[in-house]
């Protein structure tokens, strides 16, 4: 689609409109946020405000806010794409997986760590890469080439010739818990990259030459999904659970508190009312793993119940790495863990509870969630809340008019709309934001479990067939689309 100046003009004043708005809202939030750090009541600081610091995001104490400054950064994705040569646009895109190597290598080696102590014992700000490069057991070149790559998205800087020092998102990798959730796809989702091309062409064929002789397709066990042609034909979690996997398996466990803190769900007790769930509420959380929602709900809403449920294995890390809060809960009987195949028939002993299942249907195909619903259906809930993502059917990029662009920034600045089933009670506004993080977790689900982030009518579809009611929406804000859908038993 040829783009006249005319339209050009139209868009990025759209486009430039928008950045103006939202940093107008997000300078003064940050004015206000400076006076009120400088003043004595400071200590008084709300949860959200606490949850905002801790995280480091310096907008997500107030979910308006955040959302103007979701809706800056696809503005900024957007502004690349109008006045960038599209052919850079596209090449940037085809060599991104040069970046995700050289990331995979500075979180092997832990340079960020490497950065951060050796500039403390030396009291320097950068460290030169021969010095790196004997730490970090890499080439010295590539080593500061691989750095350089990186720093132009913003993660390590380069201070003078061959000196690196770490960013703001260096230092994230600081953390073991997010180099875990990091390493779930550097590992075994660069690998079942590597083969979807393989898969996708034997699927094709299979599925042709079923067609053909007016059979339906069968797959063997290595075509159910791409991560099963790594895996030899094992599911991911049953790959998982294999002794020679067992590393792998601590790591994934330990990557599912690091993706509780990217998707900023330490404000999951403000961003859905836990907190006023009455006294002893039994909530059972089925997939839970090793309790990542437990130790970011109980705190705020210390008088819940939860029955943690998940393979056996699972649960005995739950059990044996338990930190001091989580023994104590246990100790107290508020946490509870129990080996729980999710699609097997509950237990009687957590019928009518409020059922949870956080991360676990996005790794799961339409029939099996089904499945998972059917069991949890049979266990009279009293009600069901699934935190999964949502993605956001895309609203237009360009069009070949400059009143077709005005069209496509009217809608983007209104948001999304979501009704829910009764009226006003299932409402919430979803603002536009980038899809990126959302659709390539999309094509994670895809890779590892033939699984899917779902749409909301995919969502609602699904729950009923499973015999629930969506009944409304909490979007989760610091998170890359996830959302608490409440559902009640129909
Ligand atoms: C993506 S993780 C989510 C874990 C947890 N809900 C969280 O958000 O931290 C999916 C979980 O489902 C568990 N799981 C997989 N298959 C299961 C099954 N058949 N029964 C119970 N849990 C299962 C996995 O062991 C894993 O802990």
């Amino acid at each position: 689609m040829a783009s006249s100046p005319e339209t050009t003009l139209a868009r990025l004043s759209e486009l430039l409109d928008i950045v103006d708005a939202t940093s107008k809202s997000l300078r003064g939030f940050l004015q206000a946020e400076q006076r009120r750090k400088t003043e004595p009541s400071e200590s008084n600081k709300s949860f959200s405000q606490s949850v905002a610091d801790d995280l480091k995001l310096p907008f997500h104490a107030d979910t308006k806010i955040s959302g103007q400054a979701a809706l800056l950064c696809l503005a900024c994705e957007r502004i690349k794409q109008a006045v960038a040569s599209p052919r850079h646009i596209v090449f940037e895109a085809a060599t991104s997986f040069w970046t995700a190597t050289a990331l995979k290598i500075a979180v092997e080696s832990d340079v960020a760590s490497l950065i951060l102590k050796i500039s403390e014992e030396t009291g320097k700000e950068g460290v030169h890469v021969d010095i790196l490069s004997r730490y970090a057991k890499v080439e010295e070149d590539f080593l500061a080439r691989l750095l350089r790559q990186l720093s132009t998205s913003g993660i390590f800087q380069e201070i003078s010739p061959l000196v690196f020092s770490n960013t703001i998102s260096s230092l994230t990798l600081v953390s073991k818990e997010f180099r875990s959730h990091l390493g779930i796809g550097l590992y075994a989702g660069m690998n079942a990259a590597a083969v979807l091309p393989e898969y996708l062409s034997q699927r094709f064929a299979l599925a042709a030459s079923a067609d053909a002789s007016g059979r339906a397709a069968e797959y063997p066990p290595e075509l159910l999904a791409p991560f099963n042609l790594v895996s030899k034909g094992k599911p991911f979690f049953q790959w998982l659970q294999l002794p020679e996997n067992a590393a792998y398996a601590e790591n994934f466990n330990i990557g599912m508190r690091g993706h509780g803190v990217v998707e900023g769900l330490a404000f999951l007790a403000v961003d859905y009312p836990f907190v006023s769930l009455p006294a002893d509420t039994l909530i059972v959380d089925v997939g839970g793993g090793i309790g990542a929602a437990e130790d970011l709900i109980l705190p705020s809403a210390p008088h819940l119940r939860f029955v943690i449920q998940d393979l056996k294995s699972v649960v005995e890390q739950g059990v044996n790495d338990a930190g001091p809060n989580m023994k104590r809960w246990i100790d107290e009987g508020r946490v509870r863990f129990q080996a729980q195949d999710f699609y097997a028939p509950q237990p009687r002993e957590v019928e009518g509870a409020i059922f949870f299942a956080k991360s676990v249907f996005h790794n799961n195909p339409d029939s099996q969630v089904l499945r998972v619903l059917i069991n949890i259906r049979q266990a009279k809930p009293s009600k069901l809340l699934v935190l999964d993502r949502l993605v956001i059917p895309h609203l237009r990029i360009e069009s070949s008019t400059a009143a077709g662009e005005s069209e496509i920034y009217q809608k983007l600045r209104a948001g999304v709309k979501l009704s829910g089933e009764n009226g006003s009670d299932g409402d919430a506004e979803i603002v536009s934001s980038s899809q990126r993080i959302t659709t390539t977790y999309d094509l994670y689900m895809g890779g590892f479990f033939a699984a899917k982030a779902r749409t909301l009518d995919e969502w609602r579809t699904l729950l009923l067939q499973g015999g629930f009611r969506l009944t409304r929406l909490y979007p989760l804000r610091a998170s890359t689309g996830q959302a608490i859908m409440e559902a009640n038993p129909v």
